[in-house]
C-alpha cells in the first residue's frame, strides 16, 4: 500500500541508508529543474501544435524530417546550455559513496541528456538511446555532427532538413529512441539485471506511462524490493510503490541524501 508522503520519515530514510544496492530509474522531471521540458510539457514556437510524443515517432520524421529533425537539434541545443541540478548531484555523491565501500547504485534513465553524466554518475544504461549521437536512418551508419547552432532557448525562425548520410544519402536521424521502436537491448537487460539485486528502487520523475520502461519497478515489486518513488505528482507507477515523496527531485534527493551522510 503506498505511503505518500510531503516530508521524509525516519522509516523511509532506514530503507534507503541500509540499501546497499540501489537502483534509480530517472525520467524527464529528474531534468525538469534543469530547464529541460519535460514530455507532458504544453510547447511554443514551431512545435505549439505538436505534443513531444507525436514529434517522437518513426512515422512523424517520415512525414515531416525537417520539423523533427529541427526539434530534437532544438533540444540538443537546449541540453548543452543548461546545468545538473542539485538532484543530479546528490546521484553522483551517493554513488561514490557506496562504491567506496563495497556497494553500488545503479541509474537506469529514460533522459536522453547526459546530465546524469556531467554531474559525474556513471550510467548503467539510457534505455531511450542520446540526443547527442547521430546515424542513418536508413544504413544505421553513424555520424559525428557538429553541436547545433540555435542557442537553446528560442525555438528556431523554420524547421531545416536533416543532413544526408555520406555513404548512402539517406537522412540523418538522432540516436534516440521513439515510439514503437525496439530499446537498446544491452541498456535493458542490464537493467532489469541490477533490479533483480537490488535492495531498494527509487523512481525518481516519470510519468510511467512509456513501456517498456514503466514495467521495471515491477520486476522489484515481484521480489517484495522496497520501492521509493520521487515526483511531485502522483503517476501511473505511485499505486505499486511502498513510499511516494511528493516534490521536485532537484530538493528531496539532497535531503534524502543528507538525511544519513551529511552531505547533499
Ligand atoms: P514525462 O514527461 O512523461 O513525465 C515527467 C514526470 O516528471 C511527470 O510525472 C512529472 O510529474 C514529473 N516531474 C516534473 N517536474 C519534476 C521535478 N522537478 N522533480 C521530479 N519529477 C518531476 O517523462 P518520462 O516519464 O520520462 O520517450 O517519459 C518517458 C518517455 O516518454 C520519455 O523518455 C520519452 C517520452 O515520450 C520517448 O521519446 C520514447
Amino acid at each position: 500500500m503506498v505511503n505518500e508522503l510531503s516530508s521524509i520519515t525516519s522509516e523511509v530514510q532506514a530503507v534507503v541508508r541500509d540499501a546497499r544496492r540501489v537502483v534509480v530509474l530517472t525520467g524527464a522531471g529528474m531534468s525538469a529543474e534543469s530547464g529541460v521540458p519535460t514530455f507532458r510539457e504544453v510547447q511554443t514556437g514551431l512545435w505549439e501544435r505538436f505534443s513531444a510524443e507525436d514529434l517522437a515517432t518513426p512515422e512523424a520524421f517520415d512525414a515531416n524530417p525537417a520539423l523533427v529533425w529541427t526539434w530534437y537539434r532544438w533540444r540538443q541545443a537546449l541540453i548543452g546550455q543548461v546545468s545538473p541540478n542539485p538532484g543530479h548531484m546528490a546521484l553522483a555523491h551517493w554513488q561514490h559513496r557506496l562504491r567506496s565501500t563495497g556497494g553500488e547504485l545503479s541509474i537506469v534513465t529514460q533522459n536522453v541528456d547526459d546530465l546524469h553524466e556531467r554531474a559525474e554518475s556513471e550510467v548503467l544504461g539510457h534505455l531511450h538511446g542520446s540526443i547527442a549521437v547521430h546515424r542513418c536512418i536508413d544504413c544505421a551508419e553513424p555520424a559525428q555532427l557538429p553541436a547545433p547552432q540555435y542557442d537553446g532557448f528560442t525555438a528556431p525562425p523554420a524547421p531545416e532538413e536533416p543532413p544526408h548520410c555520406p555513404l548512402c544519402t539517406g537522412f540523418l536521424r538522432p540516436g534516440v529512441v521513439w515510439f514503437g521502436e525496439m530499446l537498446p537491448m544491452e541498456a535493458f537487460e542490464s537493467a532489469t539485471a541490477a533490479i533483480r539485486q537490488a535492495d531498494c528502487i527509487l523512481v525518481v520523475g516519470t510519468s510511467g506511462m512509456v513501456q517498456p520502461a514503466a514495467s521495471l519497478p515491477l520486476l522489484g515489486l515481484e521480489r517484495g524490493t522496497p520501492l521509493v518513488e520521487i515526483n511531485p505528482e502522483t503517476t501511473d507507477l505511485t499505486e505499486l510503490m511502498d513510499y511516494s515523496l511528493r516534490g521536485p527531485s532537484g530538493r528531496l534527493l539532497p535531503e534524502l541524501l543528507s538525511t544519513f551522510s551529511g552531505v547533499g
